[in-house]
């Protein structure tokens, strides 16, 4: 994972994220008392959502900002910071067990359900992902996921890359550092981690974005925070223009930036059958 986050700006400008994906929760379909994880929660809009059905969920993410945000919104929520290549269950180790508060309490026995939307193309570690994921749901528990899958903003990538040989720059590294595998390569990860896959499909969500002329460069900014910083503000404000003179004739619509993102969708059921 490869990104600082603006978590205010995120939310002002980029709440199609979690709009977009209340279809999502429908597919979830959470139940009261359910016991839930949201798994890159960012500020918490769809654990609310997931609350809001009867379900006790938590939601955790890497970011400290992401986390604070959610709280602030959220207060009656629980949240924590967590890295999702390390999912366990605290009880696993007795002298954490009796820690009050947390994964412990939550998740003894398991969680009914892991959710997850927008998060998993940023953490190119999916083995150590769904090893948590099996590890942590109840057996019977389901996985339901979104994420960006093969093909997503491969013409914003290009762009990218345009960008920089226009203006005679090197190409960084770290252009697009994303995950984004098809629908064979992750049901195979699934599997052989005893999760039944009964769901998968790979489809085109264009995304318009906020803000008409500015939207480009705000989504750069927030989604690329760290990968500008590096470059310093000079030399950023230069390529962000010229990825707008690259990417227009394909992605400027009627007044919007579109960007063509691909999601990926999944629903897993744990089989106990893990293979290794
Ligand atoms: C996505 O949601 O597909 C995405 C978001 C930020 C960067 C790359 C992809």
């Amino acid at each position: 994972m490869t990104n600082q986050w603006n978590a205010a700006e995120y939310d002002a400008k980029h709440a199609f994220v979690y709009e977009k994906a209340r279809g999502l929760v429908e597919l979830l379909a959470p139940k009261a008392g359910e016991r839930i994880l949201d798994l890159g929660c960012g500020t918490g809009a769809l654990t609310a959502e997931i609350a809001a059905r009867g379900a006790e969920v938590l939601g955790v993410d890497r970011s400290d900002e992401m986390i604070a945000q959610a709280r602030k919104k959220y207060p009656a929520l629980r949240f924590e910071v967590l890295d999702a290549r390390e999912l366990r269950l605290k009880f696993e180790n007795r002298s954490e067990a009796d820690k009050p508060g947390g994964v412990a309490k939550l998740a003894a026995g398991g969680f009914d359900a892991i959710f997850s939307n927008a998060v998993l193309h940023w953490i190119p570690e999916a083995d150590e992902v769904i090893a948590g994921v099996a590890r942590t749901l109840k057996p019977g528990g389901r996985f339901v996921a979104e994420f960006g899958g093969t093909g997503n903003i491969q013409k914003l990538v290009a762009g990218f890359e345009r960008a920089f040989s226009a203006l005679g720059m090197p190409q960084p590294d770290g252009v697009s550092p994303w995950f984004y595998p098809s629908v064979a390569e992750y049901a195979g990860l699934l599997e052989r981690h005893g999760l039944e896959v009964r769901e998968a499909s790979l489809f085109d969500r264009p995304t318009a974005l906020e803000e008409g002329e500015r939207g480009l460069e705000n989504w750069i900014r927030v989604f690329r925070q760290t990968f500008v910083e590096k470059m310093g503000e000079a030399k950023a404000e230069r390529w962000i223009r010229e990825v707008g003179r690259q990417c227009r004739g394909e992605l400027f619509r009627e007044g919007s930036w579109v960007l063509d993102y691909r999601r990926l969708r999944i629903a897993a059921w744990k089989t106990g059958k893990e293979k290794f």
